[in-house]
C-alpha cells in the first residue's frame, strides 16, 4: 500500500537535513531548471510552488517574481525551507503549511504562476486529478509540473521510482487532468523515460 500524506510528511521532515545533498544528479538538475525556466514570472507575479521541500523552485524564481508562496506538508522541510531564506537574505518567498488540494493561498491573492517539482506523484492518480484541478482553480496563466511520469513502461530498476513509496502516472493521464481542468499542455519536456516536465495554460 502506498504511504499516507502523514507518512510522506514525516519520512521528508526526518530527510530534511540532508535533503538538498541528496538531489545532485543530472536528472533532478535539469528537471528543476527546466520548471524554473518554464515557469518564468514577470516582475509582478506570484508565484505559488506546491511541495515546495526545502524551496528549490521557490528561490530559483524569487528573483524574478513579486511574491513566491512555497507550500508543503512537511514541517521539516519547510524548517529548512524559511532557514536558507534567511540565510540567503531572501524577502519575497513565503513558505508554509499547504498541500495540492488545499494550499492555502491568502483570499486576497491571485496567483500567476503554479510550479511542481517531484512532488505530485506521491499521489494517487484520483488524488493527481483533483490536485491538477484544485490548482487550475486558481485560474494561473501557466502550470509548471516537473515530476517522474511515465513515457514508456514503468521501470523500478530506473531512478526515480520506488514503488514502495512512489505512484507516478503515465503522461497521458498527466495530460488528461489538465484538459479536464481546462488547460492544454503547451509543452512536454522529457528529461528521461520516467522524469518529465509538463507546461498547461488555459484553453481559453
Ligand atoms: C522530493 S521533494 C521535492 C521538493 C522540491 N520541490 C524540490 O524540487 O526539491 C517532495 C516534497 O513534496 C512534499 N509533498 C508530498 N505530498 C504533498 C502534498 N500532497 N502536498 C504538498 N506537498 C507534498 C513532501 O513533503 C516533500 O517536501
Amino acid at each position: 500500500m502506498k504511504k499516507s500524506i502523514d507518512e510522506h510528511a514525516a519520512r521528508f521532515s526526518d530527510h530534511a537535513a540532508d535533503y538538498d545533498e541528496s538531489q545532485d544528479s543530472p536528472e533532478y538538475r535539469a528537471c528543476a531548471d527546466l520548471v524554473v525556466g518554464h515557469a518564468d514570472p514577470a516582475a509582478g507575479d506570484v508565484v505559488l510552488d506546491v511541495g515546495t521541500g526545502t524551496g528549490a523552485i521557490a528561490f530559483g524564481v524569487a528573483a524574478d517574481a513579486a511574491r513566491v508562496l512555497g507550500r508543503d506538508i512537511s514541517e521539516g522541510m519547510l524548517e529548512r525551507a524559511g532557514e536558507k531564506a534567511t540565510e540567503r537574505g531572501v524577502e519575497n518567498v513565503e513558505f508554509g503549511e499547504g498541500r495540492f488540494r488545499d494550499p492555502q493561498v491568502p483570499e486576497d491573492t491571485a496567483v500567476d504562476v503554479v510550479t511542481s517539482n517531484f512532488a505530485m506523484h506521491h499521489l494517487s492518480d484520483d488524488e493527481k486529478r483533483d490536485a491538477i484541478e484544485a490548482v487550475a482553480g486558481l485560474e494561473p496563466r501557466r502550470i509548471v509540473l516537473g515530476d517522474v511520469m511515465f513515457f514508456g513502461e514503468p521501470n523500478p530498476e530506473d531512478p526515480f521510482y520506488s514503488p514502495e513509496v512512489d505512484d507516478p502516472a503515465t503522461v497521458g493521464i498527466l495530460a488528461d487532468a489538465f484538459t479536464d481542468a481546462g488547460y492544454a499542455l503547451t509543452a512536454v519536456e522529457m528529461v528521461s523515460e520516467q522524469v518529465g516536465v509538463l507546461v498547461a495554460e488555459p484553453r481559453d
